[in-house]
């Protein structure tokens, strides 16, 4: 099967903010004890931190990782998780005990081994904005106040100058410790905005949007934060987590088109608010929880039984669920004028693309897709204009079997194509066309590729769905690409020069 796309670099969506490949780490599961953090292995640094995982996390290039929740953050209270005194406490969301003995401090630490920057949550469910303003003081000051010099006394002589802090996480969820109705968020959100900032006014506000789009308040609750909050923020979170449930591949491969239509719709509610504030400020989309959740929701994953790090969310991914999660990421490309912020959720062991044994580690499928995009997706997001096939989806439509996106370096004219193949069966063979360069070298391509959906790395076999060379060439001034059936690939080092 044959399709094509053009692109021009003067029809872009703007830089690619490198923050759209960022994670998401919570106390959940063995996402941090017996995850990240692991004291007694050997495979442990003097820190207690996991060095494969460490090494896996430099190779994901993730700009930033928001923490300590996510669900959790909602009932901690962050004071319990510094200094020397370290009680363990029940947590509400998870229903598994936390000892507390990787806190704040911790996680910039390890942060800084694994070369990524914080995002901290604060907590408006049961806490509020005093604590919050004290996380900053604690974080971010140097001065000779309470917050500061318990900081210094724990080791830390200098501010940890943590830039990006989220108000609270899901509010709008009756799961959520705290819950509330928007108008009560969002005055609490405001409050511990003006106050934070107020300690330090060089961070960035994320504010609590909806759940995700199965919410009977999707935009309604985000239309009345926004109204509120304003001119006090910098970006709205958006969550998402995409599932087969309906076990139909041709309808889960159409995913990206039900991520375009959730930023379709916040594009619109971001410029309505706009608009209707006369306002000169923006705020922008932080997309700060996607990934694909579906197989390990229920019973022992809600419930840990008070364990501590017990097996939670540890979901197994397959070819298809990496199919999707690069189309996220094309989504998120496409629309860089709006999506600055974007988070994996999560990280290690909990629906995450990493696990751990006491022994190793395993990459799972998504690993893959998002290492690729993440070492390659530099520059200019060009806008494309597709030609392909499709197929009918009910509730959504036609699908193009063709979803892709681009980066273009403005400085040096390397180029990379970004391409997924939703067919079952067929593979494409893709004519790609930039109207005002010349193709001087076409790269190389990486494919990802498998026999059938459901195929996933394990233990046993852990490189059954991992990166192989692809055929990408020039042929008439155009790249081919080829792109195969229930695939995907990447094509990087392409050199262009202006025409
Ligand atoms: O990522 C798991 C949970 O999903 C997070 O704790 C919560 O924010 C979301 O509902």
């Amino acid at each position: 099967m044959e399709a094509s796309v053009r692109f021009d670099t003067n029809f872009n969506a703007g830089m690619i903010d490198r923050r759209i490949f960022s994670g998401f780490l919570e106390h959940l599961g063995r996402a941090i004890y017996g995850g990240v953090f692991d004291p007694d292995n050997p495979l442990s640094n003097e820190d207690g931190f996991r060095k494969d995982v460490i090494d896996a996390m430099r190779d994901l290039q993730m700009p930033f990782v928001r923490y300590p929740g996510g669900n959790f953050v909602s009932n901690y209270d962050w004071r319990d998780g510094v200094g020397p005194d370290r009680k363990g406490f029940p947590d509400f969301a998870w229903k598994a005990t936390e000892p507390n003995l990787f806190g704040t401090d911790e996680f910039v630490n390890w942060s800084q081994e694994v070369g990524t920057k914080p995002m901290l949550a604060v907590n408006l469910g049961t806490l509020g904005a005093s604590e919050a303003a004290a996380l900053v003081e604690y974080c971010n000051l140097n001065t000779e106040t309470h917050w500061a010099s318990e900081r210094r006394r724990n080791g830390t002589p200098e501010p940890h100058n943590i830039k990006m802090w989220c108000l609270g996480n899901e509010m709008d969820g009756p799961w959520q410790a705290g819950h509330m109705p928007a108008e009560q968020y969002a005055l609490k959100a405001r409050n511990a905005a003006r106050l934070m900032r107020g300690i330090d006014p060089t961070i960035e506000l994320v504010a609590a949007g909806s759940s995700g789009r199965f919410m009977p308040t999707y935009m309604e609750w985000d239309r009345t934060v926004l109204e509120t909050c304003w001119e006090d923020i910098d970006y709205l979170s958006a969550h998402r987590y995409a599932n087969n449930t309906a076990n139909d591949t041709p309808a889960y491969l159409s995913e990206g088109l039900v991520i375009d239509q959730i930023l379709d719709d916040y594009s619109g509610l971001l410029s309505y608010v706009k608009a209707l504030k006369k306002s000169k400020h923006d705020v922008y989309l932080s997309f700060d929880e996607w990934n694909i959740w579906y197989r390990e929701r229920g019973g022992k994953n809600r419930d840990g039984e008070w364990q501590v790090g017990p097996t939670q969310l540890e979901e197994i991914y397959n070819l298809e669920d990496a199919l999707v999660c690069a189309q996220f990421l094309n989504s998120f490309i496409r629309r860089a004028d709006l999506v600055k912020v974007a988070c994996l959720a999560h990280i290690v062991n909990v629906i995450a693309p990493i696990l751990t044994s006491p022994h190793g580690l395993l990459f799972q499928s998504i690993y893959h897709p998002f290492q690729l995009y993440s070492q390659k997706a530099h520059g200019l997001s060009l806008t494309p204009s597709v030609t392909s096939e499709t197929y009918e989806v009910e509730d959504v439509g036609d699908v193009p079997f063709l979803d892709v996106s681009a980066a273009y370096d403005p400085e040096n004219g390397d180029t990379s194509l970004f391409l997924v193949n939703r067919s079952t069966d067929h593979d494409l063979d893709v004519n790609v066309e930039i109207t005002d360069v010349h193709l001087v070298e076409a790269g190389i391509s990486k494919v990802l590729t498998g026999d059938a959906p459901q195929v996933a790395n394990s233990w046993i076999q852990p490189s059954l769905i991992s990166p192989v060379d692809g055929n990408v060439s020039i042929q008439d001034g155009t790249f081919r690409v080829e792109v195969p059936r229930l695939g995907m690939a990447v094509v990087s080092g392409a050199k262009t020069t202006k025409r």
